[in-house]
């Protein structure tokens, strides 16, 4: 990957990496070590409702370089800024007069939660935490640890997924373990991520009659809920452009991505299993109905929603099976489909980026 300045390489200076758990007993501990860390210009990783972050001080450069730095993140690829409150939101974003109505409704709706809005930026946020753009990506996490250690700092804190650049989204502290050790010093224990899939990412525009609403990632809130707030478009295209002269065009199309190939496709009859290759499946309900159980000898089977098979489940485990078949030794995991409706675009959304080409 592109970034030689990973980790220890850019003066981080970390060897070993805390994980402190945030349970009732010793949540306020866990909340002032973390937010003291963040306060000196460090990154730790914390746990939201949709997938484990890493935060920074959001208007601290340095801080925010370190989180590019242990990700191995290019520097063409913005954060997304989390908020405590409305006044922290005016903070970093000018809310135009022409969207506010829209804006304020659905944050009524929907914060705090897993909806992100693009927006004009202020001057107060750094440009390397949006990439140069313009705009600012902004959301409030509804996890209370995350909001008692925003609240702790007073600042807004970005934050990115906390896996390494265009790998798994990691859902539990392990996860974020095996992407990060060595590289940060704090991962501060919440459990489980309550939806599994990352923020959806919505720009809003005045529109003639209604205000338009584009999709530019699927997430947890869906299009059917957004459309109760204006005309709900989904983006095809990529989120951020990659740059001319980057140094890995068309990283960003392959996102989510674990090592061992993933293969997704349009009917079962299509999968032709090369003699001698361990596959597994990664199965939507483990019904043999949907074509693709009984189909092979598979080398593991992993289930989202096992039995009745719900959006919900599915969208949960996602993450946490994808990377329990990636570590199987496997020379390829082959994903049923799920049904297209709800969440069901957004878990398509990251299968179809995390299969190979
Ligand atoms: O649920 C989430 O959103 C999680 C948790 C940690 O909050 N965060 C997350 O961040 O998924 P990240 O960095 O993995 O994904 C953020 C996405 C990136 O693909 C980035 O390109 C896009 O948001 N983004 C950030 N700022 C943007 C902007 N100004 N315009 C358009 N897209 C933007
Ligand atoms: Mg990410």
């Amino acid at each position: 990957m592109a970034c030689p300045a990973a980790g220890r390489g850019l003066g981080t200076g970390v060897a070993d990496t805390r994980i402190i758990p945030a349970n009732d007993d010793d949540m306020k501990e866990a909340v002032r070590g973390a937010a003291g860390l963040l306060a000196q210009g460090e990154v730790v990783a914390l746990p939201t409702e949709t997938v484990y972050g890493l935060a920074a001080d959001a208007f601290n450069a340095d801080a925010v370089a370190r989180v590019f730095a242990a990700k191995e993140r290019p520097s063409f690829d913005p954060l997304i800024v989390h908020v405590s409150s409305k006044e922290e939101l005016k903070e970093v974003a000018e809310v135009p007069a022409e969207i506010e109505p829209v804006l304020n409704k659905l944050i009524a709706a929907f914060w705090p939660g897993p909806l992100t809005f693009v927006l004009p930026k202020t001057s107060a946020v750094p440009d390397l935490v949006t990439s140069g753009l313009p705009t600012v990506a902004v959301r409030q996490s509804s996890n209370r640890i995350f909001r008692a250690i925003g609240r702790e700092l007073g600042r807004p804190i970005a934050a990115p997924s906390a896996n390494r650049f265009g790998r798994i989204s990691p859902t539990a502290a392990g996860a974020v373990l095996k992407e990060l050790e060595g590289r940060i010093p704090l991962v501060v224990d919440g459990g489980a991520c309550r939806d599994g899939l990352e923020s959806t990412i919505i720009r809003i525009e005045p529109g003639d009659k209604r205000p338009e609403i584009r999709i530019l990632r699927p997430g947890p809130v869906t299009k059917k809920e957004l459309q109760n707030f204006g005309r709900v478009k989904v983006e095809k295209k990529r989120l951020i452009d990659v740059p001319e002269g980057a140094e890995a065009p068309g990283q960003l199309a392959s996102h989510y991505a674990p090592v061992t190939p993933l293969l997704l496709f349009d009917k079962a009859e299509d999968f032709r299993p090369e003699p001698g290759k361990r596959y597994g499946l990664m199965s939507y309900k483990g019904d043999p109905k949907a074509g693709y159980l009984e189909r092979h000898e598979w080398a593991l089977v992993e289930s989202l929603s096992p039995g009745s098979g719900k959006l919900p489940e599915a969208a949960v485990r996602l993450f946490h099976v994808m990377r329990v078949l990636d570590e199987a030794g496997l020379d390829a995991i082959v994903a049923e489909p799920v049904s297209e409706t709800g969440l069901g675009q957004a878990i398509m959304d990251r299968l179809r980026r995390a299969a190979v080409a």
